[in-house]
Formats: C-alpha cells, sequence, structure tokens
C-alpha cells in the first residue's frame, strides 16, 4: 500500500504535545504498517518558541500565531494538548469551524463545553475525540463508545484522580491529611495549589465525561455532586480499617429508572473490591451493564507520555476513520431527568461520637429503623468517657438516612455532627 503522509498541527507543545511528537517521530514505522499513513507534526502552537523543550520540534514548526496555525493547509488534524479554557476552546472552535478533525486531552474543556463542541463538529462534519482528558493511558471512552455500544451500561464506577488516591493509600499507612499531601507535593503527584484534585473538581470533570459517554446523555460538570477528601481524618481512616474497608474517592455515575446520579466523594471500599486494591497514583474504571456484567480497567491515570499514547490513539484513529461518520458526532441522543439526590441509594458508613450513656445506641437505632435504615455492621470503642460508633447501613435511599441521621444529630448526647460516607461493597449489603 502506497503511503501517504497526514500533516499534524498541535495546540501546545509541553509535557504531552512533545510526548506526542516524540511517539509519531520514534513509532512512526508501527502506525504506517496499523494504517499505511505517515503522521508528522508540521505545526505546533506555542506562547514562546525560544524555550527548550524536551524533544525538539523540527525547523519552522513552532509558532506563535494562530492564524497562521489554523490556515496551513498541511494541518490536516489537530491535536488540543494545551489545556484551560480560553484560549484553547476558541481554537478548538475555529479549527473544527474550518474543516479540522480534532482531538483533545483536555477534560475541562470537553466537560464544560462538550455539547457546543461536537455541535460544531458535526456541523463541519469532522470528528472530535477526547480519549486522552480521561485517565490517560487507559481506554475507557474508546472502550464505551465502541466495544461496548450494545451492552446497556448502568453503573460506572472510578478512581479517577491520582493525586488523591495517592494521598489517601498514604494516608493508609498511618498519618494525617496534611502529612499525606506533603509527601504527595514532594514527590511530584499534587501542585502548590493542589484544590482542583482534592475538592473533587478534577475528578468531577473526568465523570461528567464518562457519564455522558456511557448513557448517551450529556452530564456536565456543574451535574455532578461533588465532595472532597479534605475533612477526612485518621479516625475515619482506621474505622475503615476495622470494618475491612478502605478509604478512596470514587466516582459514582448511576442510571436508574431512567434518571441519571453522578457524584464524586470519598467511599468506604470493601477490601475485596476490586476498586480496593488501586493503589498509589494508579485509576480504575468499573463499567457495569446488562451484557457484560462488570468490566474493570485499570492503569496509569496520568503522566506526559501516558497521555501522548492515548492522544496518538485518537490521531489514528480519525486516519483510520476519516469519511467514514464513524464516531463523528458524540453520541448523545437522549434527555435523561436527574435522579433526585434523596432517592440515591447505596450501603452507608456512618461514624458517631458520643458521650458514654446508657441507651444512646439503642436511641439511634431507632431512629433508623423508625427511616426504614438498618444496621448491617457496628463497631463501638469507648475513650475518656466517650464512644466511637462506626455503622455500615443496608442500602437505603440517601434521603432517608439523612433524615435519620438529622434526628440523632439534635441528641443531646451527640458530640459531633455524624460523618457519612457511601460503601462500595462487592455483594450483600
Ligand atoms: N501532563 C499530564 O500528565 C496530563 C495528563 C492528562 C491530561 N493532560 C492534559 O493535557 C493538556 C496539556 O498538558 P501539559 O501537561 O502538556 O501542559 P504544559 O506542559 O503546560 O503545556 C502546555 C502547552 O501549551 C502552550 N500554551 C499554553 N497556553 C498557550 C497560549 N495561550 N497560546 C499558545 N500556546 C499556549 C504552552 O506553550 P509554551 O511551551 O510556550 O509555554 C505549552 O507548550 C492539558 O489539557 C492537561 O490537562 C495532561
Amino acid at each position: 500500500m502506497a503511503s501517504v503522509d497526514v500533516g499534524i498541527g498541535l495546540l501546545g507543545y509541553g509535557t504531552v504535545g512533545s510526548s506526542v511528537n516524540r511517539m509519531l517521530v520514534e513509532s512512526a514505522d508501527e502506525i504506517e504498517r496499523a494504517t499505511g499513513h505517515r503522521l508528522r507534526v508540521v505545526r505546533a502552537l506555542v506562547r514562546d518558541p525560544a524555550k527548550e523543550r524536551p524533544f525538539p520540534a523540527g525547523d519552522g514548526v513552532l509558532t506563535t500565531d494562530f492564524e497562521t496555525f489554523r490556515d496551513d493547509p498541511e494541518v490536516q488534524i489537530v491535536a488540543e494538548v494545551m489545556g484551560g479554557l480560553s484560549p484553547a476552546g476558541d481554537y478548538v472552535r475555529a479549527l473544527l469551524g474550518a474543516g479540522k478533525p480534532v482531538v483533545s486531552a483536555n477534560k475541562q474543556l470537553i466537560a464544560r463545553d462538550g455539547a457546543e463542541l461536537f455541535a460544531a463538529a458535526s456541523a463541519a462534519g469532522v470528528q472530535l475525540r477526547f480519549e486522552a482528558s480521561v485517565c490517560a493511558a487507559i481506554p475507557v471512552v474508546k472502550v464505551l463508545r465502541e466495544s461496548l455500544v450494545v451492552s446497556n451500561v448502568h453503573r460506572v464506577l472510578g478512581i479517577v484522580n491520582g493525586t488523591t488516591n495517592f494521598m489517601l493509600s498514604s494516608m493508609e499507612r498511618g498519618g494525617s491529611y496534611a502529612d499525606a499531601l506533603a509527601e504527595a507535593q514532594a514527590l511530584g503527584y499534587a501542585e502548590a495549589d493542589p484544590t482542583d484534585d482534592v475538592s473533587g473538581a478534577d475528578a468531577a470533570a473526568k465523570m461528567a465525561i464518562l457519564a455522558t459517554v456511557a448513557f448517551g446523555s450529556r452530564v456536565r460538570f456543574e451535574d455532578v455532586e461533588c465532595r472532597g477528601i479534605e475533612e477526612l481524618e485518621p479516625v475515619h481512616v482506621n474505622a475503615a480499617a476495622q470494618l475491612g474497608m478502605v478509604i478512596k474517592l470514587v466516582g459514582i455515575a448511576t442510571l436508574l429508572d431512567g434518571a441519571v446520579d453522578v457524584r464524586v466523594q470519598p467511599a468506604l471500599v470493601e477490601r475485596s473490591h476490586p476498586l480496593a486494591a488501586v493503589d498509589g497514583a494508579f485509576n480504575a474504571v468499573m463499567l457495569q451493564g446488562d451484557a457484560i456484567r462488570e468490566i474493570t480497567l485499570e492503569g496509569p491515570g496520568a503522566g506526559g507520555v501516558e497521555t501522548a499514547s492515548a492522544v496518538v490513539a485518537d490521531l489514528v484513529s480519525v486516519v483510520g476513520t476519516a469519511g467514514t461518520g464513524f464516531l463523528q458526532n458524540d453520541a448523545c441522543w437522549r434527555e435523561l431527568a436527574r435522579l433526585p439526590s434523596s432517592e440515591w441509594r447505596s450501603p452507608f458508613y456512618v461514624h458517631l461520637e458520643v458521650s458514654d450513656r446508657p441507651g444512646v445506641l439503642a436511641h439511634a437505632a431507632s431512629r433508623l429503623a423508625a427511616h426504614d435504615v438498618s444496621i448491617a455492621q457496628l463497631v463501638q470503642r469507648l475513650e475518656d468517657g466517650a464512644a466511637a460508633i462506626e455503622l455500615v447501613l443496608h442500602r437505603a435511599p440517601f434521603g432517608e438516612v439523612s433524615a435519620a441521621l438529622r434526628e440523632i444529630a439534635a441528641f443531646p448526647e451527640v458530640l459531633r455532627p455524624p460523618f457519612v460516607l457511601p460503601v462500595i461493597a462487592e455483594r450483600g449489603l
């Protein structure tokens, strides 16, 4: 087969962009064998062309002028590896409008402006792909959109933020939240300002994208209920260990009776569950569906080379499916209602701190029973006239659990507001 050169434009030539170029150069023969095409970076847009780069771009490739980049007829497919909402969003819109397919590694852009960008791609008849925007090297978007297209996925569980997973693994070995954050920052897993990671915002953007793809209905970043790991204390981590569980920051997307719930929050995960074994900065996504039962994908969820591998895979997919109409739109074919948070069901863990007086436990159990919530497991510890009570509750609607806990919080014996997290169990709760 005759080889055809395909010109690639990179919006950004930083950690990911330079890795994409290196991969296209070093794997050119493999890509040609697979596609019959040689992909070559012909332009890259940057702020400062004089900056030293880990893998230098070719002569004359770097430019600071977007119009030159957009209007270059040699740029046939674009990889957006610049990050941020602006100007990256305007550039992607302009390039799609100019009829150039785009692949993006930018979760914030896809999670916030996906609807508009896909409309622009559809109008221009070109592809917009975004594998690298979620979990870097793990090919979860491709698996959901292509391999599982008819499998009715109704639940997605994900550990999709490596920084917080590293911190929680570190807290499990002992130490406070502050110690874990300092360690993650020293090792380069957390940024100087870690807010995006520890607040759950980074994971929420990824879960919005995954839920959209899994359920075929638009879920935006703002639709995701989000709680970070900042309030976790060693007492919760130790209680989880006593109950045979670990704490993870979990994204949970549920499709129930035609309504969607997407949330990111710390959860207690049973030790026997596949997500419990995901250690350190790794990511994992578990997909549950009618035909597939469950599939778990695990791997490195960040890093320049790892992210670049997903960008290159998307470029290769665009080349392989150009002109076929394959995956040209974002496959959002229905509007689904939001499941009211009060109706979202899960087993729950509750941590209570009470003064050590007779009858408190029975009183708390009676309030839970009044809301039809039953206790699966209970551990009580006494310390200096106070008692810590750790409860695992059977699956129940969040609204009923919250109502019972509001009543319990009003008891004079309850020393701190009850602390509640969902539990991810293999079976039986
Ligand atoms: N790094 C990772 O581990 C990772 C993982 C998953 C996803 N991602 C995503 O991949 C994308 C790129 O990340 P990265 O780590 O490669 O970022 P990076 O190293 O900061 O690179 C950003 C590149 O974009 C260029 N750029 C930024 N703003 C620009 C502007 N206004 N005009 C022109 N050029 C501009 C920069 O130019 P200069 O070089 O001249 O400054 C730089 O080359 C982001 O969306 C990120 O979220 C990264």
